[in-house]
Formats: C-alpha cells, structure tokens, sequence
C-alpha cells in the first residue's frame, strides 16, 4: 500500500501529536513541553516528551523517538498505512482508496468482512447464553464462579445444541458460503451445513485492540476435546496472540502474568489481576515474547505446577531472555493452576505468591535439582557440576557471582568452594571471562552509555539548536552548509532542514516521515531533533556554547575535506577556512 506524500503530510499536519499520545501516556506540561512516563521503556521519573512545536516525541531514557505515526506504530505495533488509517480517520481525511493495488483492497476487505463476522458471532454467542437456551452454559459459568460482570466482560457466550442456527444466523445477515467457510466457524459439506461450536460454553478472543479475531469453546463437563478452537484463519495467528492482552496491557502492573489458558486469565482478571495474559495451550514463542517486550520487561510465569506446565516454564524462559523480558516463575503449590489457587486460598494469597516468585535462573537450578538423588555423594557432585556448568552462562563476573552467593545459599553449598568449581570449570571449557572467553556483547543500556563521538554530537546540538530557534540559521550564513553534516543520515536530513527552512518553515515531524520505513533510521532522525541543549546558560554562555558548536561542525568538515583533497588550490583554501573559523565568534543577541 501506497500513499502520496501530499496524503501522509496533510494526515499530519491535521494531527495533534499531543492529542494522540495523550490518549496512552498520562502527560504533564512544562515549559513549551509536556512530559511523561515513557511507554516504550520502565522508568520512575519521566524522560519522555512530546514537543507541539515540532510535533513529536522523544525520550531522553531510552532514545525512542518519531512522530504522531510512529508513535501508533511502535505502541499499537500498527504497520505504517494502518496507523495512517487510523489517523486518517481521526482527522476526518478521506484517504484514497484506489491508491491500494486491487489484491490488496480485495485483502483488506476480506479481513474487515471476517472480523465484522466475529463480532456479530461473539454477540450471538453471548446473546444466547442470556437466554432460557443458553441457561446450561450460564449455569456452567457461575457454577465456575465468574460473575456477571466478569462474563460480560470477557464476552463469554453460549454455543446452541441445534446443529447450524449460527450457520442461519450469519447467512440472514447476508453473509455467503463462500465467505462463511473462511471464519473457521460452521463447515459446509454437500451433506449440509454445521456449525462448529456446539453445545459449549464459549470465549471469545481478542487482539490488542479488541477485535474478535477467533474463539475457544469448552466442553460443559468432561469430553473430548476439552477446549476447541478456532482454526487458524486470516486473522488468527495463534503464535502471535495472547488471551487477555487487550485488557492488560492497560493495567497499571509493572509486569505481566503469563499463564496456561481462558479461565486462569479470566480467575485472575477477576480477583484484580488484570495483567494476566494467556498462551492458549500453545507453545510460547518468541514472537509471544517480542508481543510482551511492547509492554513490559517484566513477567511472572504462572503455568500449571504439574511436569506439562515446569516444562512449558523451562521453553519460555531463555525464549524470554533473548527478547528482553526477565522472568519470574509464581510457585502454584498445591494446587494446579492460578484459577484453582485463586478459588482455594483467594485473591490475598495469590498476591503473596506473586511477591514471592522466583528468579527465573534459581527456579532453573531447582527442576535440575531434581534429576538427582543427593544422598547419593556421586549424584550429589554430578549435581554441583551442572549447577556449576549453568552457572558459567552468566557472562559478567558480578552477576555470575551474585548467582553463585544465591544458588552456594538456597542449596546449602559452600560458597567459595562453589565458586572455585565454577572458575575452573570456566578455564577448562574456555568460556569464563577468566579463560579469555568471547566478552558478553554489550548491551543496549551500555552501548548508548559508551562515549558519544563528538563530531556526530555537535552536528546533532547544530541541528536542534536551528530546528527550536529559526532565528539561528541567519547566524551561520555563510559558515555551514548541509554539507558540512558527514554524516550520511545526517546530511540527507540537513539537507532537507535547509530547503525547508529556505521554503520558509522547518517541519521535523514531516522530514521524519522520509525515514519511516526503517526504525533505527527515524529514531536516529527524531534524536537528531532533540539533543540536550543547556537552557539555563547565560547570555555569553549561550553564545559560547553555539560558537562552539558550529565551530566543531566546520572543523571536522574541513578536517575531512583536507584528508579527501586532490589539488593544492583545494588545500589553500581549506587552511584559510580554518585560519578564520579560528576567530569565529557568533552573536546569539
Ligand atoms: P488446561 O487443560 O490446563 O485447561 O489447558 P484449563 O485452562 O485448566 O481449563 P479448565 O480450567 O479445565 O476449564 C490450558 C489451555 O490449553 C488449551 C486451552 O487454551 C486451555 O485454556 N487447551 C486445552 C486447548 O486448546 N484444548 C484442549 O483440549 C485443552
Ligand atoms: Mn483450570
């Protein structure tokens, strides 16, 4: 899908970037800004702004950064045209429908016409349950003890004994066979026609944004299947969604709680855990974990206590990990599922477990504790050995040692003697930091921590200092121009800068959108925007500081330009650029 830029600018132009992320961060004015608690990383204290004048935000925490669409983008995890719809519709803009290639609108269509389907399916669903036909589900769900509030909610509904009245239902709306079949939820034979879902109680599951994109339904008792689901169509993927998310994701929790299925999502929603979200029976996978790391860095796994649900626990983890999101695993004892427990012991006893789950990596060591028989002294050496050997994973020398402190404690091991294991089983297999092994590759946190490299932090100061006081450009006539930025993203966005400030007004919001189909590629361009001027200088310090600036932007422009010169004549003039940029003093008054 195409838009025209004319489209996307004049969507932008009749957007209020304050407006949007209004409706997901709590915003707080000061001075020409307002400032929050940044959605994109955890934080206490607010590092993330929106700026009206320039139309976008941009958090000094973690570098997330862009305009009002990349902002519905990375929240609502929106492709760019959706989050253009999206706006488009805010803004009362009719977007051009022809611009889509017939394949793509056929698409769109069939998508919008199979959620619309859904929808009217989840009502029929839950309409009947309400009613004298449905009485044996509703039954079946207060005899679970869910409320009416919670089945309201939760849209939980009620599938008919009557083999298609679904199937005649939908066709009265004017849905054909043809459409029908691709919901997934009646099966159209030459025999006849039957709905799916019979005689079951019934859960509809919805995306982040709460649309109905498939269902499961429970048998009423025992029977085979326990649980049917819808099969994956168009609009379900089911390694991609997780029961309860669009609830949660509001929630106020730090993290989240993941568990196994409908009724432990809905138990704990109930009791007032309204972060519980659900896997659905499905292995977790890392796109469920890259799903979470949009809301949080932060889960406690809730599985079921038996083998299937520690074992699920094991997979997720390091699943976890690799995208980001430590975890935590709740400990469900006695009872089987957070459901169970919540019935049993209550809302107040649940809450306790949360406090009390377990690190991920101890809760690891515990399931290899018990592979061994330790009152067998070659189990039990076998034992520290693994435990030793799992201990290595742990790149840094401090962490690893914190690790080793808590394993040497809950297992009654003697700490140095654990910790002399480790190290020379490190130096044996040539992985401890000891042996020379490969350095833990930095992470996000440290790289953005390393030195910034000046050249790059003087053309991005200039670049901010010119975008938030138009007034500046006349101060570097004839000093700098677009090319004096080396950078290559740099300069392509300088570039523009200077057109649009010769054009009459420089629009950051609508060069970002040049550079919208590479995410490192706008978030460097939103940073560009936002360098930390100092605001409380004085007069001459103010124009000391952009002296400097343009200064060290010229310089390293004509350092560069001196290593690249090809005749004497070049090379004449550059060193009296620089014999005059030596005397340079600008005038900010
Ligand atoms: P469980 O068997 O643990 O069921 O399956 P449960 O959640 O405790 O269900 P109740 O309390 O008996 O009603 C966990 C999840 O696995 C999926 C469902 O999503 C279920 O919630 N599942 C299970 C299926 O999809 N099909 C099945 O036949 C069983
Ligand atoms: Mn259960």
């Amino acid at each position: 899908m195409f838009y025209p830029e004319e489209i996307v600018e004049e969507v932008r132009t009749r957007t209020d970037i304050v407006d949007i992320v209004s409706g997901y961060v709590k915003l707080q004015k000061k001075g020409s800004n307002y400032f929050g608690l940044c959605p994109f990383h955890n934080e206490k204290s607010p590092s993330f702004s929106v700026s009206p004048g320039k139309q976008m935000y941009y958090c000094f925490g973690c570098g997330a950064g862009g305009n009002a669409i990349t902002f519905l983008m990375e929240y609502e995890n929106y492709s760019f045209p959706e989050a253009l719809e999206i706006l488009a519709d805010r803004a009362g803009v009719a977007l051009p429908k022809e611009e889509l290639s017939k394949e793509a609108r056929a698409q769109a269509d069939l998508k919008a016409a199979l959620l619309e389907i859904n929808k009217l399916a989840a009502n029929y669903f839950y309409y009947q349950l309400k009613h004298p036909q449905g009485k044996a589900g509703y039954d079946y769900l207060r005899g679970r003890q869910l409320g009416d509030d919670t089945i309201r909610r939760f849209g939980l509904g009620f599938a008919n004994k009557t083999g298609n009245d679904l199937y005649r239902y939908l066709r009265d709306k004017g849905y054909g066979d043809e459409i029908l079949k691709q919901t997934g939820l009646v099966t159209i034979e030459e025999r006849g026609t039957h709905d799916k879902f019979w005689n079951r109680v019934m859960f509809p599951i919805m995306d982040v944004n709460n649309r109905v994109i498939g269902f499961g339904g429970r048998v009423m008792g025992d029977g085979t299947p326990k649980y049917l689901n819808s099969p994956e169509t168009r609009l379900f993927d089911k390694s991609r969604n997780l029961y309860g998310l669009n609830y949660a994701k509001s929630s106020r929790e730090k993290y989240l709680l993941i568990c196994e299925g409908y009724m432990d999502v809905i138990a704990m929603h109930q009791a007032g855990f309204t972060n519980a979200v659900a896997s659905l029976g499905t292995a977790f996978t890392s796109q469920h974990a890259s799903l979470i790391k949009r809301y949080t860095d932060q889960v406690i796994l809730t599985y079921d206590s038996d083998g299937a649900g520690v074992k699920a626990a094991l997979r997720a983890i390091p699943i976890l990990k690799e995208a980001g999101v430590s975890a935590k695993v709740l400990n469900m004892e006695p009872y089987k599922d957070p459901d169970e427990f919540i019935k049993n012991l209550g809302a107040d006893a649940f809450r306790q477990r949360i406090g009390e789950a377990k690190n991920s990596f101890l809760f690891e060591i515990d399931v290899l504790k018990k592979e061994f028989n330790l009152e067998d002294p070659e189990q039990k050496t076998r034992f520290y050995n693994s435990a030793a050997r799992k201990l290595l994973e742990f790149r840094e020398a401090l962490e690893r040692d914190n690790y080793i402190q808590a394993v040497s404690r809950e297992h009654m091991i003697n700490y140095q003697d654990l910790k002399k294991l480790v190290n020379s089983l490190g130096s044996r297999l040539g992985t401890g930091p000891e042996a020379g092994g490969q350095p833990k590759p930095s992470s996000y946190q440290e790289r953005k921590k390393e030195k910034e490299d000046g050249p790059k932090k003087s053309q991005r100061l200039l670049l901010t200092w010119l975008i938030e006081e138009p007034r500046l450009f006349d101060k570097i006539g004839g000093i700098i121009t677009p090319d004096d930025f080396k950078e290559d993203l740099y300069h392509k966005v300088a570039v523009m800068v200077f057109e649009d400030h010769a054009r009459g007004e420089v629009n950051p919001a609508a060069i970002l959108n040049h550079f919208i189909n590479d995410q490192e590629e706008y978030k460097t361009v939103a940073s560009l925007f936002h360098a930390r001027l100092k605001e409380s200088l004085s007069g001459e310090e103010q124009n000391k500081a952009f002296t400097e600036t343009v200064y060290k932007v010229k310089k390293n422009s004509l350092d560069e330009a001196s290593r690249t010169a090809t005749d004497i004549a070049q090379l004449q003039d550059i060193i009296r650029a620089r014999s005059e940029l030596k005397r340079l003093h600008i005038s900010l008054d």
